[in-house]
């Protein structure tokens, strides 16, 4: 059954905020779906009945159009970002004025909550300008909207993810699994359907409004772990490959000029520092979720990479 309060997801049609459109409307919520391809948005219009959930066309470098979006919302959920720059989708207009122009139109149309969706590792003094943006954003955020709530998560994973569905994806085609400066950065993946649960939480519920909480999984890894724990579920053998920081600056420099790199100077320094909850942070703790291990997941999607895929164990039997 529909309710009669709407929350406007920017971001709607990404990787996390597809999880978050389906349990708004599994909560009974109207969902308007924001972003600049609302056509990636119709698919998800089954998670709701006719009328229930709603793509509009939103550029959160317009804010005219992020005016109009968020018309009639009670809550709005902020997850646009950018891993790497191009054209005009640069980190400061996405991270910071994209983020200040949402917040500003929630606070001018008497939004009753903001939930900001911000990054682990967000810090002006970050040597990466994802995480120096990310930070400056979550100070405009504030400024404008002194309510919001704003979720740090560290990696997130879930079946679409871009983090193990990528080295899976290598450990398939690729001889080695490359650790990047030897592998000893530190992780806390957070599933993302426990990220989707705090944020529909932190929409609803008065008592996170003005929070800041950092989200992490329920165990830290090691890269050189969460390859070993990629390899294990995808039942593949490749050698683990240390590759220097200056090797990986090398090829990080030619990535970035790929249309998606996998790769860039960018990404090469958040790689440098671990990208776990700080000790003290308010988390998962505060929404009464226990987060879900990575190991029970992994299987029910990373399975296609194994040898003879999905379905070769079954077929075996
Ligand atoms: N995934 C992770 O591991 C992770 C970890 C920590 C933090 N985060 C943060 O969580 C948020 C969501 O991440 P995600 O993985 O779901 O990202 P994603 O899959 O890349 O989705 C990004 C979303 O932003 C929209 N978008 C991009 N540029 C836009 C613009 N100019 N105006 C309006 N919408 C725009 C995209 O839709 P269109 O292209 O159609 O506009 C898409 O809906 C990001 O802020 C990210 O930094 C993610």
């Amino acid at each position: 059954m529909i309710g009669d309060r709407t929350a406007a997801v920017f971001g709607g049609t990404g990787f996390i905020g597809r999880y978050v459109v389906r349990l708004l409307a599994h909560n009974g919520w109207r969902v308007i779906v924001a972003s600049r391809h609302p056509d990636r948005a119709l698919p998800m219009k089954t998670a709701g009945v006719v009328g229930q959930i709603v793509p509009v066309p939103a550029d959160v470098r317009d804010d005219a159009s992020v005016e109009a979006a968020l018309h009639g919302a009670a809550a709005v959920v902020s997850l646009v970002g950018i891993l790497y720059e191009r054209g005009r989708q640069r980190f400061d207009a996405i991270h910071v004025a994209g983020a200040a122009s949402v917040a500003r139109a929630a606070a001018a149309a008497g939004v009753e909550r903001l939930v900001h969706v911000s990054a682990i590792g967000a810090s002006a003094n970050s040597a990466s300008a994802y995480a120096r943006t990310k930070a400056a954003g979550e100070k405009a955020v504030r400024a404008a909207f002194p309510g919001a709530t704003i979720l740090r998560p560290s990696v997130v994973f879930g079946p679409e993810d871009a983090f193990f569905n990528l080295f899976a994806g290598l450990a398939r085609n690729a001889p080695f699994l490359p650790l990047i400066g030897g592998g000893k950065t530190r992780f806390q993946p957070v599933y993302v359907g426990d990220l989707a649960a705090a944020i529909v939480q932190a929409a609803d519920d008065g008592r996170h409004a003005g929070m800041t909480y950092e989200l992490g999984g329920p165990r830290v890894y090691t890269f050189r772990e969460l390859m070993t724990l990629t390899l294990e579920v995808a039942m593949r053998k490749r050698p683990l490959v240390t590759i220097p920081w200056g090797v990986a600056r090398i090829q990080a420099k030619v990535m970035g000029l790929m249309p998606k790199p996998l790769l860039t100077l960018d990404q090469l320094e958040q790689l440098r520092v671990d990208n776990v909850v700080s000790p003290g942070a308010a988390g998962f703790d505060a929404f009464g979720i226990v987060p879900t291990p990575a190991e029970i997941v992994l299987p029910t999607y990373l399975d296609r990479f194994r040898p003879g895929g999905r379905f070769a164990i079954r077929r075996a039997r």
